[in-house]
C-alpha cells in the first residue's frame, strides 16, 4: 500500500478493488467505534455506485454481528428520483447488500424519499438531517462518497445547479447530461463532516482522480474538488488501476 497527503488528504493506494474494500471495511468500523464510544452513536451517509456496494457486502459478510450496528443512524448523501423498490435506488442498493443484513433499527434508517417531488423530497430530508444531527452541530461521523469518471461526487455533477448551493443541506438537482433530477447533499454540509472518505476504483477514474489531486482544476468541471472538509478529516482509498502514474506526491 503506497501512501501520500495532498492538500491535507490522505491517500492510500491498494492493488486492487478488493484490497480497496478490505480496508475501507476497516476504516468505517474504526470510525463508527470510535463514534459510538466518544459520541454515543455513529451517524453515517451511505453513497451509491458500484465501489462503495463492494464495502458494504463486505461489512455484511465480515461484520453482520458487529455492535455498532445498534447504534448506527444511516442516511444517504445522494438519491436517484426513483421509488425505493427501484433498481436505480441507492436505498434499495444499500439495502440489499448490508442494511437488511445487520442488526441497525429500521426507525435509524432515514431513507432520501425518491419518490417524491424533488423539491419536496430535499427539503423533507433536509429537515430530517437537521433534527438529528442538531446536536451534532450538523456534523456526519462519516460521509462516504465514490468519484464519477466525470468527476462528480454524491450528485454533485459538472455544471449542475445544486454546485452553487451554500445554505440548504439537501437539494435537488437536475442533471442535464442523465435529463434527470437527482437528490443530492450540498457542499456545505458534505464539508462539516468529522470524516468524509472516497472510494476510486479502475482505471476509469483516473482522469477524475488526477484532476481531484491538480491544483488548477475548476471545481465547476470536478466536482469532487469541491469536498475539502472544514475541520474533517478527508481521505481517498484508491487502487492501482485508478492511480496508475501517480507518483509519491499525487503529481
Ligand atoms: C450515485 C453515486 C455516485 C457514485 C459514483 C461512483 O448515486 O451514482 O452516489 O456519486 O458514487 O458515480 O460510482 P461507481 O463506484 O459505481 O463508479
Amino acid at each position: 500500500m503506497r501512501l501520500f497527503e495532498k492538500r491535507d488528504a490522505r491517500f492510500e493506494v491498494l492493488r486492487d478493488a478488493e484490497s480497496l474494500s478490505a480496508r475501507a471495511a476497516e476504516l468505517f468500523l474504526s470510525i463508527a467505534r470510535r463514534s459510538v464510544t466518544t459520541r454515543g452513536d455513529f451517524i453515517v451517509a451511505l453513497s451509491g455506485g458500484s465501489t462503495p456496494k463492494a464495502l458494504y457486502e463486505r461489512l455484511a459478510r465480515d461484520a453482520a454481528d458487529d455492535s455498532v450496528w445498534p447504534r448506527t443512524q444511516v442516511f444517504w448523501s445522494d438519491e436517484r428520483c426513483v421509488p425505493p423498490d427501484d433498481e436505480e435506488s441507492n436505498y434499495r442498493m444499500a439495502n440489499e447488500a448490508l442494511l437488511s443484513r445487520i442488526s441497525v433499527s429500521r426507525e435509524n434508517i432515514h431513507r432520501m424519499r425518491g419518490e417524491d417531488y424533488p423539491e419536496t423530497a430535499a427539503a423533507d430530508y433536509s429537515a430530517v438531517v437537521g433534527k438529528i444531527l442538531a446536536s451534532r452541530s450538523l456534523k456526519f461521523d462519516l460521509i462516504l462518497l465514490g468519484l464519477g469518471e466525470d468527476g462528480h461526487t454524491a450528485s454533485l455533477f459538472p455544471h449542475s445547479p445544486a454546485l452553487e448551493e451554500r445554505e440548504k443541506l439537501v437539494a435537488a438537482n437536475w442533471v442535464e447530461k442523465l435529463e434527470a433530477s437527482r437528490l443530492t447533499f450540498t457542499v456545505p454540509l458534505i464539508n462539516r463532516a468529522v470524516n468524509v472518505l472516497f472510494l476510486v476504483a479502475g482505471e476509469k477514474k483516473r482522469e477524475a482522480l488526477r484532476a481531484v489531486l491538480s491544483d488548477t482544476a475548476d471545481p465547476r468541471e470536478y466536482p469532487a474538488r469541491f469536498v475539502q472538509p472544514s475541520n474533517g478529516q478527508l481521505q481517498f482509498l484508491v487502487d492501482e488501476a485508478a492511480a496508475i502514474g501517480l507518483d509519491e506526491k499525487g503529481s
